[in-house]
């Protein structure tokens, strides 16, 4: 991976400023974690998010909340129920995602990343509120480098290989071109193949051309990419291509999600959900 794609994606990361003011909002987050910034984005595109409501009929602010929530889901029952005590959450921005888990399950060690000016921002957040310690840790990634200090293969070491690790990515993936996101995905598979079960929740916006809102969609994908400085991509076309890509890149066992076809109580979309939360295994265990 070239330097140039490398530096490219740090536009990306003030739109977690805007993520995390939205998680606070909605009582899912500590004062901490919404920043000055955050408030101001949220403020400034209310009028826009409001407009794209009410015309459009897209409320971005509850797919939003749907993905965060159903993320958690997913979360909750691989602790309670499939005995994963190490989680990396990768791209966690200001996600209060670590911190409530934490609080939850005493046993749980979590690794939050990201690329290291948001990493540094994030360990100070935790430092100073005293919630950084040994089993919640925050690293330096990036998910293009295929070697050195910010790879994954060095985020990795420090976890035991004895135990299965569920990794999370959100809201990261659709604003990565196929081929680049492919090679992150294999690199991870290969990661995990060394535990005993790797599991990775992620969550795609597929390119759905059938849906009944789809023109409307597609410019608000399109307006998320203008106001991040970079693309924003509908990948797939259906959960067959959706699967077959993550078994592609080296995934055993592959779920796709569709928020309108689980029992959990999400807010409401008026509209046939566009989001799916992926959650794909590698590894041995059931
Ligand atoms: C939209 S924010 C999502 C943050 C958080 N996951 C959430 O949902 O609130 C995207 C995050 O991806 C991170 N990011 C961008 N490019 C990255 C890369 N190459 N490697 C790792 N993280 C990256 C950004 O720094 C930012 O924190």
């Amino acid at each position: 991976m070239s330097a140039r794609a490398r530096a490219d994606s740090a536009h990306i990361s003030p739109s977690a400023h805007y993520t995390g003011y939205v998680w606070y909002r909605h009582q899912l987050s500590e004062p901490a974690f919404a920043t000055g910034f955050g408030r101001f984005a949220h403020t400034l595109l209310t009028p826009l998010t409001w407009g794209v409501r009410e015309l459009a009929g897209l409320d971005l602010e509850n797919i939003l909340l749907q993905r965060h929530l159903l993320i958690d889901a997913r979360l909750t029952a691989a602790i309670e129920t499939g005995g994963v005590r190490q989680v990396v959450e990768i791209a966690c921005g200001l996600s209060p995602r670590g911190r409530r888990f934490c609080q939850r399950y005493p046993q749980l060690r979590y690794l939050e990343a990201d690329l290291p000016g948001m990493a540094a921002r994030k360990r100070l957040l935790l430092h100073s509120e005293g919630w950084l310690d040994s089993r919640h840790r925050v690293r330096d990634v990036d998910i293009l480098a295929e070697q050195g200090e910010r790879s994954l293969a060095a985020l990795f070491a420090e976890l035991d290989r004895n135990e299965p690790v569920l990794v999370i990515t959100e809201g990261l993936v659709n604003y990565f071109p196929l081929a680049l996101l492919e090679g992150f995905w294999t690199r991870l598979a290969t990661q995990l193949a060394a535990f005993p079960r790797g599991s990775y929740l992620t969550e795609l916006y597929p390119d759905l051309r059938e849906h009944p809102r789809y023109r409307q969609l597609r410019w608000g994908i399109d307006l998320v990419g203008r106001l991040t400085r970079g693309g924003y991509w509908l990948h797939y076309r259906s959960t067959a291509a959706i699967a077959a890509a993550f078994h592609g890149c080296g995934f055993r066992a592959v779920e796709v999600i569709d928020p309108d076809q689980v029992s959990l109580e999400l807010p409401a979309v008026a509209m046939p959900s566009m989001l799916r939360v992926i959650e794909a295994h590698t590894g041995t265990l059931n």
